[in-house]
């Protein structure tokens, strides 16, 4: 347990040196304290969680592992997630890495490979902890064999490292100003800059979802945070969750 936070912007920030998941801890932290805009960093999880149930797996000391604590915006849940990965995105631009992409629901793509993920979790006591992990720092040997062709590092795009305090701090500002507007009802403005990044309008596609595969155009976003498609018999459909990769 990391002795006291300290406040970074409008954040409490703890900071770990190890912990099982910084979700986890965000969530445990508001079901004894309910308190949002605190955030949770992490050098290294032993237990990382990723979407779909997977394992998140990070380079101790070289990845951005962060959560953060906030209310549920009501009727705009599905744009948690989605509000943090353009954050991520928005922060890594500012820090000078340009050819980024949203692929939804809110996966970060850098040279048409992952660089970062997001999941939200909860809620606890009204609270929702939105847990970004960005592959910062590392080198195609630090990946499993099996997701070099589809993951990658920042720092192997970009020939220089990133410093991963002022990453956290970026990403959280940006964050911050996403879930302000959706609370106030103005998911309107993160659509259309989640719009601005996406890289599925208008390509083939194939969705899992709900058991099913579907293939098809991807539409694009919808005004909730779902992805809007049209199947391969020319029906319209709007996927909730799932995962889509590029036919
Ligand atoms: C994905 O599968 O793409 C989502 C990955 C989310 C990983 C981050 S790392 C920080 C936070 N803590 C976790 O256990 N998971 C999220």
């Amino acid at each position: 347990m990391a002795a006291s936070p300290v406040m970074r912007g409008n954040w409490r920030v703890y900071h770990h040196p190890h912990i099982d998941s910084t979700n986890l801890e965000a969530l445990r932290l508001a079901g004894r304290e309910a308190l949002p805009w605190t955030a949770v960093l992490a050098d290294t999880q032993t237990a990382g969680r990723g979407r779909l149930g997977r394992p998140w797996i990070d380079v101790p000391g070289r990845c951005l592992l962060l959560s953060a604590l906030v209310h549920s915006p009501p009727g705009a849940e599905g744009l948690l997630g989605p509000a943090m990965a353009l954050a991520a995105t928005q922060a890594l631009a500012e820090m000078g890495v340009h050819g980024l992409a949203i692929k939804w629901p809110n996966d970060v793509l850098l040279a048409g490979r992952k660089i970062a993920g997001v999941l939200a979790e909860g809620p606890v006591n009204g609270l929702i902890a939105v847990g970004v992990g960005v592959n910062a720092n590392g080198s195609a040997d630090d990946l499993p064999e099996e997701l070099r062709d589809r993951a990658t590092f920042v720092s192997r795009e970009i020939g220089r490292e990133l410093e991963l305090g002022a990453l956290a701090d970026a990403i959280l500002e940006h964050f911050e100003r996403h879930h302000y507007r959706l609370m106030a009802g103005e998911s309107a403005a993160v659509v259309s800059a989640l719009r601005d990044h996406d890289c599925l309008a208008g390509r083939e596609i194939r969705a899992r979802s709900g058991g099913r595969v579907i293939e098809g155009r991807a539409t694009g976003w919808t005004e909730d945070g779902r992805l809007a498609m049209i199947d391969s018999a020319g029906a319209e459909i709007v996927l909730d969750a799932g995962e889509v990769t590029l036919s």
